[in-house]
């Protein structure tokens, strides 16, 4: 009997050891995909100049512990790097999807211009719900230069659409912003604020 019961036990453990193994390999595996074909591949989706100079952009003083599912609103003057800043934190985003998913198939993720988004917005207002739907579902959102000053209340309420929907789907945004979050405030909606504010769950950083 005590033997059995041994040998049983070694047998688990050595089943717990091979699978960490198993893990380990795994986990090896998928850092070296990410970096040779699907960091390239999601760096390219980002603007052009951003995407050409990625690679030579310092990241030394960014913060590595935001969750996958907090809000990130950088705020800060003219130049002071909030755009390349936003480029870090979307491809790390998209790594943890792919580090937590194990693919990236299905995945989608947009980094957009806000002023421009916003003039599309106005000018198509037919075609704004098409606009907010595909921008509310995907995985990663950046709205870089957050924040006009000349807003309407269409605008105003399909924003608060997108932002809400983002964050009832546990959907990160990444915004940049030379506005503050109480410039916001009175600018917009005040709700609008609350909604990127995400129940506590975004990481404001000043540049
Ligand atoms: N981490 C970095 N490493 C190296 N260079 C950087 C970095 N961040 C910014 N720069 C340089 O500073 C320039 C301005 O940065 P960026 O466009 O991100 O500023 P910004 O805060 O978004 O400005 P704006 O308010 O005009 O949108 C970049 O084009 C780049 O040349
Ligand atoms: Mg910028």
């Amino acid at each position: 009997m005590k033997p059995q019961k041994y040998a049983n036990k070694n047998h688990k453990f050595r089943k717990m050891v091979t699978r960490e193994w198993a893990e380990y390999e795994k986990n090896k595996l998928m850092k070296k995909k990410w970096k040779k074909l699907l960091m390239p591949e999601v760096i390219d989706t980002l603007p052009k100049k951003l995407a050409n100079n990625f690679a030579s952009f310092k990241f030394d003083h960014v913060d590595t512990e935001v969750n996958l599912d907090a809000n990130i609103f950088l705020h800060g003057g003219i130049g002071k790097g909030k755009t390349v800043d936003a480029a870090y934190y979307y491809v790390d985003k998209v790594k943890q999807i792919y580090m937590k998913r194990g693919s990236l198939i299905g995945t989608t993720f947009h980094f957009i211009n806000f002023p421009e988004f916003f003039m599309l917005m106005q000018n198509r207002a037919l075609e704004a719900h098409d606009l907010i739907q595909k921008y509310m579902n995907c995985d990663v959102l950046v709205l870089d230069e957050f924040g006009v000053s000349n807003t309407t209340s269409f605008v105003d309420n399909s924003l608060y659409v997108l932002i809400n929907g983002r964050s009832v789907n546990q959907k990160p945004t990444i915004f940049t912003s030379n506005f503050t979050l109480d410039k916001i405030s009175e600018i917009y909606d005040s709700r609008l604020v609350r909604r990127i504010e995400n129940d506590d769950n975004c990481v404001v950083i000043e540049k």
